[in-house]
């Protein structure tokens, strides 16, 4: 059904009543979080949960992140060990995800439905810093199943204007919270008694992570075909190569050397962060995400650059891969799964 998609401002009260109304009606609803927008659904309520993956074109191997307003209110839905507890001590609210164990009701059945968690015995839990988010939660008194609130494949969102133009029609509303300050998703982390594992990198740096836990993480490398692995080795489905993609194919370069050599055919932007690359003038359009290389800024820059650029119909993007630390980590994972085929 098509409806219009009107954007509220979410630093007012009756906007998140109305949000808040709307989620507990089994509807849909744009929710800003630091790290991006997401496409917010009542986690418990499975015909809501249903139309997440619909209005996204989303494939139901990929499980759904579910937010909570606190640590609390998570442990009410996974079993936490020590070394969660510690983490979500540590970084909550804030952009990490653990993936945790689902906590059964009283007659045996996980709380949170097979639909969140595609069948999965884990639950991916988060407690966002954003005061809108954070609002609608305590109002709606929802756990909140979102994805970020982008067609699937598609690069995330970090404005609001943004869901519109991927989702239009899909929702009928969508909270302004301004635009996003991380710019990229929750770094993923599964909690084992084994230890802890990066599923997928993000706005937390590795490097603070393993500060808290006291001995290095490892980091899951993305699959080229979730759908076809075991529970086991599909520790986050949402992790296929080509994914974050824009609709201009687009190239990544390992060093500024390779970048030298390449010759641009037809008409190319230039993407960077930092020290500007020699050869700048053989590219139509050039972007520093960072011009003095802070990568917070340069995450914060990213996909709403990428959209940018998208929508000059070029010929191509080359992009410089960033130092390969920090955050760099996960720029550099987005921007190499932007540019698989
Ligand atoms: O920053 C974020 O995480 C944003 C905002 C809206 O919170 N959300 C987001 O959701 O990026 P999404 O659906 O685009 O990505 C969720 C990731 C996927 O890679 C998914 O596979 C993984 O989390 N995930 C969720 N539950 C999981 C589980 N039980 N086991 C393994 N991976 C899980
Ligand atoms: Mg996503």
């Amino acid at each position: 059904m098509q409806t219009t998609t009107e954007i509220l401002p979410g630093n007012d009260r009756v906007s998140i009543e109305r949000a808040a109304a709307l989620l507990r009606a089994g509807e849909l609803v744009g929710m800003p979080t630091e790290t991006v927008y997401g496409l917010a659904a009542d986690a418990l309520n499975g015909s809501a949960v249903a139309k997440v993956f619909e209005a996204k074109a989303r494939p139901s191997f990929d499980p759904l992140i579910v937010h909570v307003p606190g640590t609390e209110q998570a442990q009410a839905l996974a079993d936490f060990n020590t070394q969660a507890e510690r983490l979500a001590e540590a970084f909550w609210p804030g952009p990490m995800t653990l993936v945790l164990p689902r906590k059964l009701d009283k007659r045996g059945e996980p709380i949170v439905p097979d639909l969140v968690t595609s069948g999965l015995d884990s639950v991916g839990l988060r407690v966002p810093n954003h005061p809108v988010a954070l609002a609608l939660l305590r109002e709606s008194d929802c756990a909140i199943a979102a994805p970020s609130a982008n067609r699937f494949g598609s690069i995330s969102p970090t404005l609001a204007r943004h869901v519109v133009d991927e989702l239009a029609g899909r929702l009928s509303v969508v909270l302004d919270g301004g635009p996003c300050d991380r710019g990229v998703e929750s770094t993923v982390l599964r909690v084992a008694e084994a230890g802890v594992e990066v599923l997928r990198l993000g706005a937390l740096p590795i490097e603070r992570i393993e500060e808290v836990v006291g001995q290095s993480v490892a980091v899951r490398q993305p699959s080229s075909s979730p759908g076809a692995l075991d529970d086991q080795a599909k520790p986050s489905p949402g992790m296929v190569q080509r994914h974050y993609a824009p609709g201009t194919s687009m190239r990544l370069f390992e060093s500024a050397d390779e970048l030298k050599a390449f010759e641009p055919e037809g008409r190319w932007a230039l993407l960077f962060a930092g020290a500007i690359p020699n050869g700048v003038e053989r590219f139509d359009v050039a972007r520093n995400l960072s011009e003095s290389g802070d990568l917070t800024f340069a995450a914060a820059a990213l996909f709403s650059t990428l959209r940018v650029l998208d929508q000059l119909m070029l010929d191509g993007i080359a992009a410089l891969k960033v130092p390969d630390e920090g955050l760099g980590r996960a720029i550099n994972d987005r921007l190499k799964r932007g540019s698989e085929r």
